[in-house]
C-alpha cells in the first residue's frame, strides 16, 4: 500500500514527508497509550504492590488518555488520505472493532470499580485489555500489507 494516492487533506497531498510523520506521531501515541496501560495492569496483577494504585492510576490513566487522543487524531487524520481504501481494507476494519472492544472493557474495568476490587475479575480484564491492544497493533502493522 506504502504513500496513498491523496483524496483527503490537500495538505496531506502537497508534502510528502507529512503522511510519514502522522505514522510517526501515531507510533508516539500507540508508545504513551498502550506503555502507560502495561504499568498499571501489572499493578493489578500485583507487581509494585507497595505504589499505592489509585496514585499511579491517576497518573498512568491520564497519559494513556493522551496517548488514545494522540492516535485517533493522527489516524483519522490518514484515514481522512484514503478514506475509500481503508473502509476496505479488512486489516483496519478489524482493528478498528478491536479498538471498540478495548474501549468497552475499560469502561466495564472502571464502571465495577476494577481498580478498587483487584479481584480476578479485574485481573482477567487486563489480561484481556493487553490482548486487545497487542492485536490492535499487528493489525494497524498490517493495514499497509492487505
Ligand atoms: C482510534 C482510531 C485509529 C485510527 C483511525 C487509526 C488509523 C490508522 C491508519 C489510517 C493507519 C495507516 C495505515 C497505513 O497507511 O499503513 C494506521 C497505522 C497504524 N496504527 Fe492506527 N488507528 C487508530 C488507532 C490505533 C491504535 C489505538 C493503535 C495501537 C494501539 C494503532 C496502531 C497502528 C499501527 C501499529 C499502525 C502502523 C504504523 C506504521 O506502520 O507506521 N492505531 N492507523
Amino acid at each position: 500500500m506504502g504513500a496513498p494516492a491523496f483524496t483527503g487533506f490537500p495538505a496531506l497531498a502537497a508534502h510528502p514527508w507529512a503522511y510519514p510523520a502522522l505514522e510517526v506521531v501515531h507510533i508516539v501515541g500507540i508508545a504513551l497509550l498502550v506503555g502507560n496501560l502495561v504499568l498499571l495492569e501489572l499493578r493489578v496483577w500485583g507487581a509494585a504492590a507497595e505504589v499505592p494504585v489509585r496514585a499511579l492510576a491517576r497518573l498512568a490513566l491520564v497519559l494513556a488518555l493522551a496517548g488514545f487522543g494522540i492516535v485517533a487524531a493522527s489516524g483519522l487524520a490518514m484515514f481522512s488520505a484514503q478514506p475509500a481504501d481503508l473502509l476496505t481494507n479488512r486489516a483496519f476494519v478489524i482493528k478498528m472493532g478491536l479498538v471498540m472492544l478495548a474501549g468497552l472493557n475499560a469502561a466495564l474495568f472502571h464502571a465495577r470499580d476494577g481498580l478498587g476490587k483487584l479481584d480476578r475479575v479485574a485481573r482477567v480484564q487486563t489480561a484481556l485489555s493487553l490482548g486487545l491492544w497487542v492485536m490492535v497493533i499487528i493489525c494497524g502493522r498490517w493495514i499497509a500489507y492487505r
